[in-house]
């Protein structure tokens, strides 16, 4: 096991040097705080270029784009009288960088699956050997979830985290269902570590947490494509693999998803066609008599996103949700650490309608009363790329936020 681990890295090491791709010459265009007039076109755009972070009325807009969009995109921004600045002139220097850095990394720091690192971003492999190590150390506690196979053939898990009182509630938390949000796992790492060393967190509830939750496209950014967000099962379309898993949910799915392959939020063929998602949302609704809190960990945005996606009209529990969400709760307490302001929104709340989402399913089937999304902190140039340097300040500050969300949702 340990010997053919060793030889996946070597080949993943030696062929991500020879297949990485090259951000040279991408750009990254920065709006001004969109008006809600704008709106309805960005968010148009949005199926068909990158959009970084989540549109919004009031905030500025990212956008990446190739050399050839560019020009396509400066003429809509100026057509929509959107004014725009470039963020990032040539994103291929920053992502070598980046890339050299993880690389000098790996040949110094011997890999200890047992703790888990903040200092680098760890690999896919390396994080799974570590929650089967977490299980393994500590058996009275902790139990491998096993959700089966990714489109790619990675077996992927998560763990459970229990007292092992019967009919305890439970809380989940997923990473990186989107494959370049490198910076929400090190969150699901944290929450593992700290609920391992804290029987009183165990007390509380069971606790799910899912660290890598699209193993493909994770892998994959490691390897081959720093900026990759999709999952990996090709589509009708050989040019444009992937499906944006966070639009594969089971829940109106077919409400207005784009049917663009191409598209960076293109949601499948179908509901749940997509394994790994297929695997995550069974999973959640056979846990459903016991979860009270669903959190979805993306970077990145700054912002805390409760149901719906799809319409701006107040869901039942608003009022509830807002306040475990602010109040004396999670964004609150994320402040205090280092005085990041994290804002609590609706997700359509700027107009920037999805459908298929993992927060809307969980909390649109009923499987919780509770469900978010959390958009980190971008770190480094504002992001995808951040510097491991980021890591360490991103988890300080929001895993007293998720503490304080879960205390908060279970009692009340
Ligand atoms: N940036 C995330 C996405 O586009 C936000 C999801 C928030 N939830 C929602 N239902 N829109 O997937
Ligand atoms: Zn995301």
């Amino acid at each position: 096991m340990k010997l053919l681990s060793s030889a996946v890295l070597l080949f993943l090491v030696l062929g991500s040097a020879l297949a990485y791709k090259s951000y040279s010459g991408y750009q990254v265009l920065k709006t001004a705080p969109l008006t809600a007039a704008a709106m309805p076109y960005v968010s148009r755009m949005s199926q068909r270029f990158d959009f970084w972070g989540t549109p919004g009325v009031g905030r500025p807009a990212t956008v990446m784009v190739s050399p050839e969009e560019a020009p396509v995109v400066v003429a809509a921004f100026n057509r929509m009288r959107v004014s725009h600045e470039v963020l990032v002139a040539d994103l291929g220097p920053q992502v070598e960088t980046q890339r050299a850095e993880r690389e000098a990394l790996k040949v110094s720091s011997p890999r200890k699956p047992r703790t888990a690192s903040y200092d680098r971003f760890m690999e896919f492999v390396e994080i799974d050997a570590h929650i089967h190590e977490t299980a393994d150390g500590n058996p009275a506690i902790a139990s491998v979830l096993d959700l089966g196979f990714s489109y790619g053939g990675l077996e992927f898990h998560g763990l459970k985290l229990s007292n092992g009182q019967p009919g305890q509630k439970a809380v989940w938390f997923d990473c990186a269902i989107h494959a370049r949000e490198w910076l929400s796992t090190p969150v699901c790492l944290r929450i593992i570590d700290e609920v391992v060393a804290n029987p009183a967190l165990r007390d509380l509830a069971d606790w799910y947490i899912l660290p890598v939750a699209n193993p493909d496209g994770y892998d994959y950014s490691f390897t081959d494509d720093r900026f990759w967000r999709k999952t990996r099962r090709p589509t009708a379309d050989a040019n444009c693999p992937g499906t944006d898993p966070n639009r594969n949910f089971d829940f109106l799915w077919d409400a207005g998803n784009p049917t663009d392959y191409c598209s960076e939020v293109y949601p499948g063929t179908g509901a749940f066609s997509e394994p790994e998602v297929a695997a995550m949302g069974n999973f959640i609704l056979d846990i459903a008599d016991n979860l009270v809190l669903y959190v979805a960990v993306h970077s990145y945005g700054e912002m805390i996103l409760y149901p719906y996606g799809h319409t701006v009209e107040p869901v039942p529990n608003v009022d509830q949700l807002i306040a475990a969400g602010t109040g004396t709760a999670s964004a609150d307490a994320i402040a205090a650490v280092a005085g990041t302001a994290y804002t609590v929104e609706n997700s359509a709340s700027g107009l920037y309608f999805t459908y298929g989402a993992s927060d809307d399913f969980a909390y649109g089937r009923g499987a919780v009363e509770f469900a978010y999304t959390f958009e980190l902190s971008a770190g480094g140039s504002g992001g995808f790329d951040p510097p491991a340097s980021q890591i360490q300040p991103v988890v300080d500050e929001v895993w007293p936020g998720m503490l304080a969300l879960v205390e908060y949702v279970l009692a009340n």
